[in-house]
């Protein structure tokens, strides 16, 4: 780990969540920054219970946590975010990176990219209403059909205060699919006016050591899948494979036993370790033959079964 560079958790609706933070904290090192995946403001109430969990100060303790909101109004977000405030918290993100079609057909998003001039009415009043009482941070895609759509883009970012722009040079389209445009990341590092961090496919030590040549000027790097798949991303380096292993078993059992004491029932304990496996079983043998173990699993004594087995 270069330590002139911050190391962010990326968001990840229903998969990092507050035991999932709180957990990898604990056994692999405080990161720099946790990101909360995003909320929505709501009229009628505060928040969903989801939500509510996620927020939570004591959930979030000895953390940097900084929540992330989704919406294309100004007023919801201003108010949504200065209730977070009142909860402690000292950062908001702006989600400007969902590619889903509910979430893009609502201008939305990464959908919000596509209305430039709506986006520059929203950000002029929510960094009007919040300048001084919270930090502003934006997380974003460099457009909705076209990589081209990126220069303008950051020209309007760059009228803005931020705390940092996190930039998936990705376009909506994309989805998950092609390969990060880096060249438009490129672009941003010579033209950003704001604090950028870099998102997008780094898996290995390999792939984040080739990332730090081409550019040696980026301090502030964020992981999604890549810690998913590899919770020990930033921390096996050197270490023999009995730490590498008893530490990722260490991880998972409190990512469960979280899981468990949560009374969330067996079948969405269940739910929640799949999709964790989804990401997790690239660091065995036979991946692919591996996840459909785990898929056809129906309850958690199977599972443990499992476990037991390939902790062997
Ligand atoms: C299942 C899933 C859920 C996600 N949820 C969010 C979210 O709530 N907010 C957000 O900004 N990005 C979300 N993302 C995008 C990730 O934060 C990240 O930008 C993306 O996975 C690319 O980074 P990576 O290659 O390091 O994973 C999600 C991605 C996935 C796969």
């Amino acid at each position: 780990m270069d330590k002139t560079v911050k190391y962010y958790m990326a968001p990840l609706e229903s998969v990092t969540t507050w035991i999932y933070r709180q957990a990898h904290a604990k056994i692999y090192g405080r990161l720099d920054k946790y990101f909360i995946p995003f909320l929505e403001p709501h009229e009628k109430r505060d928040f969903k219970t989801r939500e509510l969990q996620e927020i939570l100060p004591e959930h979030n303790e000895n953390i940097y946590a900084v929540p992330q909101i989704l919406t294309n109004r100004s007023e919801g977000f201003i108010k949504l975010a200065k209730a977070l405030k009142d909860w402690g918290y000292e950062e908001i993100n702006l989600n400007l990176g969902c590619p889903s079609k509910t979430v893009v057909t609502k201008g939305k998003g990464s959908g919000f990219l596509a209305k430039p001039e709506e986006l520059e009415r929203f950000l002029t009043e929510i960094f009007d209403a919040l300048s001084g009482e919270v930090k502003i941070s934006v997380k974003t895609r460099i457009g909705k059909e076209n990589p081209e759509e990126f220069p303008a883009l950051l020209e309007l970012f760059n009228k803005y205060p931020m705390e940092e722009l996190i930039i998936h040079p990705r376009v909506q389209k994309d989805g998950y699919g092609n390969v990060p445009r880096l060249e438009l990341y490129e672009l941003a590092e010579k033209q950003s006016v704001n604090p950028l961090c870099y998102n997008g496919d780094l898996y290995t030590r390999e792939q984040i050591r080739n990332f730090a040549e081409r550019f040696p000027g980026t301090e502030r790097l964020m992981f999604g899948r890549g810690f998913l798949r590899d919770p020990g991303l930033l921390y096996n380096e050197g270490k023999d494979s009995k730490d590498i292993f008893e530490k990722f078993w260490a991880f998972h059992d409190l990512v469960y036993e979280g899981y468990q004491e949560r009374n969330m029932g067996d079948r969405n304990v269940l739910f929640k370790m799949k999709e964790l496996w989804s990401y997790q079983v690239y660091q065995f043998s036979e991946p692919e033959r591996l996840f459909k173990t785990f898929k056809k699993m129906q309850d958690c004594n199977e599972y443990e079964q499992m476990i037991r087995n390939l902790r062997r």
